[in-house]
């Protein structure tokens, strides 16, 4: 892999999101962790919402000095509400909300048991409903907000043994598209984007393990190759700015292809 697909958005200025409020759900490593970046980057203030507690703390030493990190759960309204409020009494506000906190669940779905089917409902639907609500109501207050959403390529086109993570990403697509017709004449876009196998440490390791073989799914990619945590930044960030402002409903992959293939 060339530098090139690893390079963060920090070669590409978006003025007008200097100083813009940012939260993060799922902040603490991944694709969240390289939002973060990629957001502070651009000057933006930048708080994190995240489950794991040591993970917060890592990640908040590669963030700006006032970096906010709040550990609990989006699936819980509490959480959400308390880490709202602390971005309210330290920012002010907030202008952009990631909706990037999700769970996978790669299981046969006879063995899949409710309680786990619960689970993935809780974090990747109720979640995002609880963190666009919470933000909404201050965006609208404000006149104006981005919301960003974490799809994935598998809300889009189905993989076997993974009924919850397909449903709900698919889900995830439709709310997406029901808040920004909802709150368009509000100033709120909302817009998810959709990632492909995407090289971050979980997927590493699986590789490592060999319990995902890379070159099959480099195979299947019309690009040839994994996509890289800066490059589903990179449309974040864009989707965030005024220069993605007549856009608003949409889902973008960022798939390196895999979607549009119709053949294997
Ligand atoms: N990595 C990929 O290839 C890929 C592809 C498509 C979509 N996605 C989506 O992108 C998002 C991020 O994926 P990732 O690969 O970076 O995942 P990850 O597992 O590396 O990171 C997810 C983060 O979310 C946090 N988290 C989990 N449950 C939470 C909860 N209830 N409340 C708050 N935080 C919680 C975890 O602690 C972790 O820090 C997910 O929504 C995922 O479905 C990822």
């Amino acid at each position: 892999m060339s530098d090139d697909h690893a390079k963060a958005t920090a070669d590409v200025r978006y003025p007008d999101l200097e100083g813009q409020r940012v939260l993060v759900t799922g902040g603490a490593s991944g694709l969240g962790l390289a939002m973060a970046k990629a957001f502070a980057g651009q000057g933006c203030r930048v708080a994190l919402l995240d489950l794991d507690r040591e993970g917060l703390d890592r990640a908040l030493e590669a963030l700006p000095s006032d970096a906010l990190g709040h550990c609990g759960s989006v699936a819980d309204e509490a959480d959400v509400g308390r880490t709202f409020e602390a971005m309210d009494e330290a920012f002010g506000g907030v202008d952009v909300a990631i909706n990037n906190a999700g769970i996978a669940m790669n299981v046969p779905t006879l063995e899949l048991t409710a309680k786990a089917w619960q689970k993935a409902l809780d974090v990747n639907l109720t979640g995002v409903f609880h963190c666009s609500q919470a933000a909404a109501r201050r965006m609208i207050a404000n006149g104006s907000g981005v919301i960003v959403n974490l799809a994935s390529m598998y809300g889009v086109v189905a993989a076997p043994e993974r009924l919850a993570y397909c449903a709900t990403k698919s889900g995830v697509a439709m709310m997406t598209k029901a808040l920004a017709i909802e709150w368009a004449d509000k100033g709120i876009r909302v817009n998810a984007v959709a990632p492909g196998y995407v090289r971050t440490a979980l997927v590493e390791e699986l590789v490592e393990a060999d319990r995902l073989d890379e070159t099959a799914l480099n195979r299947r990619t019309p690009l040839g190759r994994l996509g890289t945590v800066e490059e589903v930044a990179d449309l974040a960030v864009f989707l965030a700015s005024d220069k993605a402002r007549y856009i608003t409903g949409q889902v973008v992959g960022v798939d390196g292809g895999w979607t549009a293939y119709g053949y294997v």
